[in-house]
């Protein structure tokens, strides 16, 4: 089975978000699965350059676009263990970011029509094409069409995944046309908005042979009108090509010292009460937090946007203090979240931590030396912070949707977080009143930690999971290569 991933971003070579993780992680798990996964994505001027330094072009090739013809060269390389091929083009690519630039959308419209092109230079013969969000979606376009004109049924297949369905990649429908050079009316009638623009996104909806998601729960929530974007007629007539599978977490690559994981799973509760208690005591020490091991101490290491919930939250923790719980916030975001929780860090010195920055080694000691760990999300494809914080015996707090609803128990006897439904801030301070009250009892805290550790987080099931839907798409190409 041969694979091709084609994203925006990829780690270690280009990451801002959990697609970048995915990105990774998925690749490297389905070669440990038996299949040949490469990825494909832009040759950013971004990706550092010991990185940069593994790559050689192997074609240089021009695509069309508009009037021009755009010279590009397709480079390959080896990142741990996982082929790479870049899409090189110093004038859409070469800047020091890889998103917000000034006609952003056409830029990536740009990468879909040279990652179709790049198809025929390739040294592999993918059998799936597998997409992922608005920045590729008009790649399974691209190559259903090709397909058609030559008549040829061997080309590759293609799945689209959605990891969000807010970002669209909105673009002219003009525009669209005269840059693709098609004037193909299934195209720009699956993906039309009103206002003559049209969705990268519902593109990738439209034409991909089959359509994941990253959650089951998620699955069915795009295909109703509160989570839809728009789009949930098109996904409700196409359901029976969607289906949801949950991310694993990235496993930990830094150098953090307090790496505990692997071995905590099968620990002793002694044995992790140590080794949580250790961590705590250097984070508590590391932000300038009261060095006290009672009181609970909660962490969020999170997009300071919209959708994580800042909203119930904000109203919530002068009360949240007053239980004697400390929270620490790590991330980077909207100014309007970042100017409110500094107004509480400034209300409670030693109490509650701000750190506005991205740092991945920052975030993984959060995970390690947290008790438990906030998210209260107003929708979550699948998020991937509850995934680490379990992994680090950190008890998540969720809102229940999405991928938070399918990966954590709040029930039973492996419970292992809590959980509200109502998008409210009552709801969500009962959960933490719950929490509170969970943490303070020594008997079930033990419980709940050890079933947080012992959660299944890692990629060998998902990558089964997509393994199969592949199969299914081309099963004349089972087995090992
Ligand atoms: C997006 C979603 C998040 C998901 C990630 C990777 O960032 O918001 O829920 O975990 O993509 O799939």
């Amino acid at each position: 089975m041969r694979v091709l991933i084609v994203a925006s971003e990829s780690a270690p070579l280009a990451k801002t978000g959990g697609l970048g993780d995915v990105a990774a992680g998925l690749p490297a798990a389905l070669r440990r699965h038996g299949a040949d996964a490469r990825v494909l994505m832009p040759g950013y001027g971004a990706i550092a350059s010991p990185m940069r330094a593994r790559f050689a072009p192997i074609a240089s090739y021009a695509v069309r676009f508009g009037w021009q013809a755009v010279p590009c060269r397709l480079l390959r390389g080896e990142v741990g263990g996982v082929v790479y091929y870049l899409i090189d083009n110093a004038e859409r690519f070469g800047g020091d970011w890889l998103y917000g630039y000034d006609g952003e959308t056409e830029r990536f419209v740009f990468f879909c029509a040279a990652a179709a092109a790049a198809l025929g230079h390739l040294d592999m013969l993918p059998d799936v094409v597998h997409a992922h969000d608005w920045q590729t979606g008009l790649l399974p376009y691209l190559i259903r069409a090709r397909a058609e004109r030559a008549s040829d049924v061997t080309g590759p297949r293609t799945v689209f995944t959605v990891h969000n369905m807010q970002y669209q990649g909105v673009v002219d429908r003009a525009r669209l046309c005269h840059l693709l050079g098609t004037r193909d009316l299934r195209l720009l009638d699956a993906a039309a908005l009103p206002g003559d623009r049209a969705s990268c996104l519902a593109a990738g909806l439209a034409h991909a042979d089959k359509l994941t998601t990253v959650s089951p729960t998620y699955a069915r929530e795009i295909r109703t009108r509160s989570y839809g974007e728009g789009w949930d007629g098109l996904l409700r007539a196409r359901a029976s090509a969607l289906t949801g599978i949950v991310n694993g977490a990235p496993a930990s690559g830094l150098p953090t010292g307090a790496r505990p994981p692997r071995l905590l799973r099968t620990a002793g509760a002694g044995a992790i009460r140590t080794v949580k208690a250790r961590a705590k005591r250097d984070l508590q020490r590391e932000l300038g937090l009261r060095p006290d091991p009672a009181a609970p101490l909660l962490g969020i290491v999170s997009r300071l946007s919209e959708q994580k919930g800042f909203d119930l939250l904000l109203p919530l923790l002068d009360r949240l203090i007053a239980r004697g719980a400390q929270l620490v916030v790590l991330g980077v975001g909207e100014a309007r979240y970042a100017a409110a929780l500094g107004r509480a860090a400034r209300r409670h010195p030693g109490r509650m931590a701000l750190r506005l920055a991205f740092d991945e080694a920052q975030a993984e000691r959060i995970y390690a030396g947290c008790e438990l760990y906030v998210m209260p999300s107003r929708f979550e494809p699948c998020g991937i912070s509850q995934l680490l914080a379990l992994r680090h015996g950190a008890v998540p707090i969720v809102r229940a949707t999405g991928g938070l609803r399918d990966t954590v128990r709040s029930r039973g006897r492996t419970r292992n977080a809590f959980s509200f439904a109502p998008y409210t801030s009552a709801a969500l301070w009962r959960a933490l009143r719950r929490a509170l009250a969970g943490y303070g009892d020594r008997r079930q805290w033990r419980l709940l930690q050890a079933a947080a550790l012992r959660a299944e987080t890692g990629w060998q099931r998902p990558a089964a999971a997509y393994y199969q839907l592949y199969h299914e798409l081309a099963p004349q190409r089972k087995g090992k290569i």
